[in-house]
């Protein structure tokens, strides 16, 4: 097991490049699925741990896999089981992006219950309504979801709060079913438009028609997959964060500048300098005095639910008061005891955080409990006066490529070390336990 060394105080200078999105990645990866073809192709896959789990995912399902230098090739030709069973799944909630393409190719699924993670409950109730609707039966047996059905059949399908899986799930399954479905209520994230451009450009008929609309009319099959998949907004988001955080002054490359709008509203709020180069890069200039702002957290274009606690960090070190509301998930705050112990002044209740500012943060020994509350968590250690040290960073290798490298690229004092081993067999069974409740 791995953690974080970090020695703060060091203002972050000079570029970086941000990876392919992971939430664009993993719906990608498991459209492959649909497309039949033993040549199918992403480019800008970014390496990381959830990504590796699907690729995992696909493999066991019978897909090869290969990597051929900036791209990835897969081979979905050779697909003959139709099961996410439970061991991937409960590593990774979005393992279930494999149930709506399994059914629409070949009309069975069976995916285990991701079960509740650490930041909420997340059921996937809306997914499996979805594809009720399009004409799967589902059933559920020792845990896991079956679905099967003769055909699909366009719907109407209606979110009672949009889903960013769900909608995924709810569009892969359409676009191979036999008419017209419209998705009402459809999520609004960036990550979803990736995924219909890359199913419209190997054969399918989908059109956000509204905002919140999505009409979908089948077609009876799909050509091949390739795609540049889009960059990763919260990766961007984390690195303009902790430019402001240490008032430094970085460029961004590799962005969208335009998915980006409400971080870049709520950072220049709280005073960075923000200069948008060109669509694909930007420059982030952190304040002085970083102003307090209060966050509320909103589906897109809202403020990311997956930006809360970065933000958090930063207002930990501001000039006065705010509150931050987490509207997205219900237990998404566990970030709020670590850095309470570094020195920040935050008293979280029910779905709010109050935050005071403090200009003295210290440095000490801190546990990551998700993969943004990681996050935080250096972005804290990153000015907070010593050393930091965070453990289970393994939640970070989910969702950041070689964040110390970037880091350290930037000037940050970072290391990744080989944490302590466990000391005996309870402290090894807690670990175990830990790891597999927290992925
Ligand atoms: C996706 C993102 C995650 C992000 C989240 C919200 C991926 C792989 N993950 O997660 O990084 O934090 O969107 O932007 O893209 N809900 C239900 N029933 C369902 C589905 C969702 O009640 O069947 C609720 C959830 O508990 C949550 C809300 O709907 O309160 C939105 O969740 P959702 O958009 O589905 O999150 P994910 O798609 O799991």
């Amino acid at each position: 097991m791995k953690k974080m060394v970090i020695e703060g105080g060091v203002p972050l200078r000079g570029e970086v490049a941000i990876s392919g999105s992971k939430n664009a990645a993993l719906p990608l990866l498991a459209a492959a699925i649909m497309f039949d073809d033993s040549n199918n192709e992403l480019f800008n896959v970014p390496d990381l741990k959830d990504v590796a789990t699907i690729r995992q995912l696909l493999v066991s399902i019978g897909a090869e896999i290969k990597d051929e230098g900036d791209r990835v090739v897969i081979n979905t030709s050779c697909i003959n089981k139709y099961e996410a069973p439970y061991d991937l799944v409960k590593t990774m909630r979005a393992s279930v992006l494999v149930l709506g393409p399994l059914l629409a190719k070949y009309k069975r699924a069976r995916v285990s219950l991701p079960g509740g993670c650490a930041i909420g409950a997340r059921p996937i109730d809306f997914h499996l309504k979805a594809l009720a609707l399009l004409g799967a039966d589902i059933t559920m047996d020792h845990g896991y979801v079956e679905a099967t059905a003769e055909k699909l059949k366009g719907a109407e399908i209606s979110f009672p709060i949009p889903s960013v899986t769900g909608t995924e799930n709810a569009i892969m399954a359409a676009t191979l079913a036999e008419g017209t479905s419209i998705i009402k209520n459809a999520a609004r994230e960036p990550e979803i438009d990736d995924l219909i451009l890359a199913l419209c450009n190997g054969g399918a008929n989908i059109k956000r028609v509204e905002p919140s609309t999505i009409v979908i009319k089948g077609v009876k099959k799909l050509n091949r997959l390739s795609h540049f998949i889009m960059p990763d907004r919260i990766e961007a988001g984390t690195y303009m964060a902790a430019s402001a955080i240490t008032k430094g002054e970085v460029v961004l490359k590799n962005i969208n500048a335009v998915h980006l709008r409400s971080v870049i509203d709520k950072l220049e709020e709280a005073g960075a300098k923000i200069r948008i180069i060109s669509p694909s890069s930007l420059m982030i200039k952190g304040p002085k005095v970083i102003r307090s702002v209060d966050i509320s957290t909103a589906p897109f274009p809202g403020f990311p639910t997956d930006m809360q606690a970065q933000m958090m960090a930063l207002m930990a070190v501001s000039s006065g008061l705010c509150v931050i509301t987490e509207n997205i998930f219900e237990n998404r705050f566990m970030h709020v005891a670590e850095l309470r112990r570094l020195g920040a002044n935050i008293k979280a209740c029910n779905n709010f955080a109050i935050v005071k500012g403090t200009d003295h943060l210290s440095g000490t020994e801190m546990m990551a409990t998700d993969l943004r509350a990681s996050a935080s968590l250096i972005l804290a250690g990153l000015v907070a006066h010593g050393i930091t040290e965070v453990s289970r960073i393994y939640h970070l290798d989910r969702g950041y490529e070689a964040m110390e490298k970037k880091l350290a690229s930037l000037g940050a004092i970072i290391s990744k070390v080989d944490a302590a081993t466990p000391s005996n067999d309870n402290e090894v069974a807690n670990e175990n336990i830990l790891a597999e409740k927290y992925m």
